[in-house]
């Protein structure tokens, strides 16, 4: 699927006060843990946001998960008024939290999960039940109360669909959990009582962690500690809480003061474009090519990635990436500046 395709809202079930989740007619292949670009005009501004597939691959219905964020445009419509019948744009399934599943597999998964952060986590954890009978999934979910907790219904009609393999413990950052340790923020002690007590597991084949960047790298470190090999350790952001982001304003840089040339494989066809003093890759190539996939712009959702086949760039920031991903020539085009003399070529078809 080349661009943006036009999908028609099927049905909106409101989750929670401030969340919905939202099933499309249409069906496009994906893999558990992508997500979608959405791409709608509001007040007369283009807005482009992912949101997480929470649905079991490869072929069932397309199901988003959606919290309500402040003066957000895309969450406050999805949640609020969008209708059975409404219209929106996205790009086809993408993202790399995901892995390859067999049915042969007898793995156990450790998940970890906070807020919205479960609609990728609700994915992977539906599909290895559904795909791989003889693997079982331990799941910390991680919420500020009971009624802010999403997809309870859904998580609670799988662990009676699998019983004796499926784990899921509930825990609060505003109210009481079952115990004392499932109550209060979890911080990097708190995660590390939580494995002395058995609740979170290092001793597994695949660890899957969603949310805000403090909780993903706290929880990481803690498993890399305790043995868990890093590439089995899966991330995804859920926001980065501001820190280090960057997100570029515009696309035509002010300087047009050109620092390195390239040329950009989308859609099977290549363009020359120029980079100006200041601007990514991505802005450099949406120049030339506007049909260009982005989203966030701050380094999280890896919509933007493409493989650097010549030139040396540097990243600002990567919160998409892993080092394997790194490893086998990938970047995200919204973080990357030329910084070497040589031509900057790079394939988006990857
Ligand atoms: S557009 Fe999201 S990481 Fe580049």
């Amino acid at each position: 699927m080349e661009g943006f395709t036009t999908l028609t809202v099927a049905d909106v079930e409101h989750d929670t006060a401030d969340s919905a989740l939202i099933t499309f007619a249409e069906r496009l292949p994906f893999r558990h843990g992508q997500h979608l670009v959405l791409r709608r005009e509001i007040d007369g501004e283009e807005v482009r946001r992912s949101y997480s597939l929470c649905s079991i691959a490869p072929d069932g219905a397309l199901r988003i998960g959606v919290k309500r964020v402040p003066e957000g445009l895309m969450s406050t419509w999805l949640t609020g008024e969008v209708r059975p019948g409404d219209e929106i744009e996205a790009l086809a399934p993408s993202g790399n939290f995901t892995h390859e599943p067999s049915a042969d597999a007898a793995e156990r998964h450790m998940m970890i999960a906070a807020g919205s952060g479960i609609t990728p986590i609700f994915s992977v954890m539906a599909t290895v039940l559904a795909t791989q009978p003889d693997s079982e999934v331990d799941l910390l979910y991680i919420n500020r109360a009971s009624n802010s907790t999403m997809l309870i219904e859904d998580l609670e009609d799988l662990r009676d669909a699998h019983l004796g393999r499926v784990r899921i413990t509930y825990a609060f950052t505003r109210e009481d959990g079952d115990a004392e340790l499932l109550s209060g923020r979890p911080d990097q002690n708190r995660l590390e009582q939580l494995i002395d007590a058995g609740l979170i597991r290092a001793d597994v084949d695949h660890a899957w962690l969603c949310g805000p960047l403090a909780l993903v790298e706290d929880a990481r470190s803690v498993l890399i500690d305790r043995g868990m090999p890093s590439d089995r350790v899966h991330l995804e952001l859920f926001g980065t809480d501001g820190a280090k982001a960057k997100r570029p304003t515009t696309v035509s840089a002010q300087s047009t003061n050109v620092v390195a040339t390239g040329r950009a494989t989308l859609h099977g066809r290549q363009s020359g474009f120029e980079v100006r003093e200041g601007e990514s890759i991505l802005e450099a190539v949406r120049r030339v090519r506007p049909d260009t996939p982005f989203s966030c712009q701050a380094g999280v959702c890896s919509t933007c990635q493409a493989r650097l086949l010549c030139g040396e760039i540097e990243m600002d920031v990567n919160y998409g990436l892993t080092e394997s991903e790194i490893a086998r020539g990938l970047v995200l085009t919204c973080q990357s500046h030329p910084t070497g003399d040589d031509e900057i070529v790079v394939d988006f078809d990857v």
